[in-house]
C-alpha cells in the first residue's frame, strides 16, 4: 500500500466517504431504532452520540489511517510493533463480516422491491383486500407483500445471491473505478427525491402526531437501552470502528482538513436520518401504524410504500427509490467486504481475486441463515433474538464500540501525540483548535463514556 493515488478534489472525497456511510444505516436501520427506542428521545441521544462521539472517533480513524496507510490490523502492527495490539485491529475486520452478512440480505430485499415495482407487483391489490375500507387495504397489502418479499423462504434469498455476485463482480474488477462514479452521481438524486418524499409525507392527515413522535422528546423514555442503542446506530450509520474511514482516509491528499472533513460527513449523513424520519413517522401515525405489531427492521418496506401510493406513478416513485437505496447500499457492502479482502491480501499475501473469493463464497451461507431466520428459522433465539437480529446487536452495538473504545486508548494513551497532531494540523500548515478538544476526548470521554453505557444495562 505504498503509493497510493488520492483523490482528485475535495467535493469527490467528501462524496466517496458520505457514500460509504450513507446507506441502509440511514434509510432502514435508523427509523427501526428511532421506533423501537421511544422515537425523539433516541433522536436525542443519537445526535449526541454522533457530535461528542463519533466525530471524534471519525477524526481519530481518518488521522491513523492517512498517516499509516495500512489495512486495520497494520495500523496496529505499524504503530505498536509485535505487541498483542495487533489484536485490536481483528475485531473491526470480524464486526464488519457479522455486518455483511446481514446488510446483504437487506440490500437483497431493495433490490426485490425494485424489481416488484418495476413489474408492477408492489401495487397490485390482492382479492382480499376488498372487503377492508381504503387505508386498511393499503395497510394489509402491503403487509402481505412484505411477508411474501422478505419472510418467504425462496424469493428474497434469489435476490440477496444476486447482490452477492454483484458484489463480487465489482470488487473482483477494483472498487474504486465505475461504482463510485455511478454513486457520486446517483446520492444527490436520492437526496432530492428524499426531499420530495418528505413533502408528500408531512402533507398526509395526521402527519404533525408523527413528527412530534419523532422531534418532541419525552426525557423518561430515556433508559441505558436507548443509550447502548442510540451509540449502536451511531457507530453503524457513521461506519465508525471497521476500518473503512481508515482505508478511505489513506486516499486523503497531505491538505484534507480531517476535522472539517469529519463534521461534514457526520452532518450530512445525520441529515439524511433526519430525513427518513419525516418521511416515516409522519406516515406511520398518518396510516395508524404506530405502535402496532409491525416490527422495526421491516418498517420501512411497509410504510415507504403506502407513501409511493399516494404519488402520481406510484410504481416509478417506488422503483426510482428502492433502485438509488440499492445502489447506496451496494457501495456500504463493497467497502464493507473491502476491509476483510484487504486483510487477507495484505497479511496473507493472497492474491486480489482469491482473496474476494474466499470474502465472498461463505456469504452465500451466512446470508441465506439470516434471510431464513426472517421466516422458516424465526423460532431460533440468541438471548431472545433470531439469527439476523443477534449478528445486528453484537456486532453493531457491542463490537463497534468496543474497537472504538480500544482505538481511543490506543491513540490517546499509547501512540506518540505526534500522530494524532501532525495529521489533524496537517504538519503544521494549519492551525487547528480542535486537537485539544479531539486529544482529550479520545483520551478520557470516548473510553470512559463509551464503557458506561455497554455497562449500563447490566447496572440495573
Ligand atoms: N454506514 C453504512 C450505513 O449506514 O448503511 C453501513 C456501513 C458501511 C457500515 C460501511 C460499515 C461500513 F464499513
Amino acid at each position: 500500500m505504498k503509493s497510493k493515488d488520492t483523490f482528485g478534489s475535495k467535493i469527490a472525497l467528501v462524496a466517496a466517504t458520505v457514500g460509504s456511510a450513507v446507506g441502509l444505516g440511514n434509510v432502514w436501520r435508523f427509523p427501526a431504532e428511532t421506533q423501537a427506542n421511544g422515537g425523539a428521545a433516541f433522536l436525542l441521544v443519537y445526535i449526541a452520540c454522533v457530535f461528542l462521539l463519533g466525530v471524534p472517533v471519525m477524526v481519530g480513524e481518518f488521522a491513523l489511517g492517512r498517516g499509516i496507510k495500512e489495512d486495520a490490523v497494520g495500523v496496529y502492527r505499524r504503530l505498536a510493533g509485535k505487541t498483542p495490539w495487533w489484536l485490536a485491529g481483528t475485531l473491526p475486520i470480524i464486526a464488519s463480516y457479522m455486518i455483511l452478512s446481514f446488510y446483504i440480505v437487506v440490500a437483497g430485499w431493495t433490490l426485490e422491491y425494485f424489481f416488484f415495482s418495476v413489474t408492477g407487483d408492489l401495487f397490485q391489490s390482492s382479492s382480499e383486500t376488498i372487503a377492508y375500507s381504503w387505508g386498511e387495504a393499503c395497510d394489509v397489502q402491503f403487509k402481505e407483500k412484505m411477508t411474501e418479499y422478505i419472510q418467504s423462504d425462496f424469493k428474497p434469498i434469489i435476490f440477496t445471491f444476486i447482490a452477492i455476485i454483484l458484489n463480487l463482480l465489482i470488487l473482483v474488477n477494483g472498487v474504486k473505478k465505475g461504482i463510485g462514479k455511478i454513486s457520486n452521481i446517483l446520492m444527490p438524486i436520492l437526496f432530492i427525491i428524499l426531499l420530495l418524499f418528505c413533502c408528500v409525507s408531512l402533507s398526509l392527515p395526521k402527519a404533525t402526531e408523527g413528527l412530534k413522535f419523532f422531534m418532541s422528546p419525552d426525557f423518561s423514555k430515556i433508559t441505558p437501552m436507548v443509550c447502548v442503542n442510540a451509540l449502536g446506530q451511531a457507530f453503524f450509520s457513521l461506519s465508525l470502528g471497521m476500518g473503512v474511514l481508515s482505508t478511505s482516509a489513506s486516499y486523503f491528499p497531505k491538505d484534507t482538513k480531517l476535522v472539517t472533513t469529519a463534521i461534514t460527513v457526520s452532518s450530512l449523513d445525520l441529515l439524511v436520518a433526519l430525513m427518513m424520519g419525516v418521511i416515516i413517522f409522519p406516515a406511520v401515525t398518518s396510516f395508524g401504524l404506530l405502535g402496532n405489531e409491525l416490527e422495526g427492521a421491516t418498517l420501512v418496506f411497509v410504510t415507504l410504500p403506502q407513501v409511493f401510493s399516494q404519488m402520481h406513478f406510484s410504481e416509478f416513485w417506488s422503483a426510482l427509490f428502492f433502485l438509488l437505496l440499492f445502489v447506496a447500499a451496494l457501495t456500504s457492502t463493497i467497502s464493507i467486504a473491502e476491509v476483510t479482502i484487504k486483510f487477507f491480501e495484505d497479511r496473507f499475501k493472497v492474491s486480489r481475486i482469491k482473496s474476494c473469493i474466499l470474502v465472498i463464497l461463505p456469504l452465500f451461507i451466512l446470508s441465506s441463515v439470516c434471510s431464513l431466520s426472517q421466516g422458516t428459522l424465526s423460532h431460533i433465539k440468541i438471548f431472545g433474538y433470531s439469527i439476523f437480529d443477534a449478528l445486528d446487536a453484537c456486532s453493531s452495538n457491542i463490537m463497534l464500540p468496543v474497537g472504538a473504545i480500544i482505538m481511543s486508548i490506543f491513540i490517546g494513551w499509547y501512540v506518540d501525540k505526534k500522530v494524532l497532531k501532525d495529521e489533524m494540523t496537517n504538519h503544521g500548515e494549519i492551525n487547528s483548535i480542535m486537537y485539544p478538544i479531539v486529544a482529550f476526548i479520545l483520551k478520557w470521554i470516548a473510553p470512559v463514556l463509551i464503557t458506561i453505557v455497554l455497562l449500563s444495562p447490566l447496572l440495573k
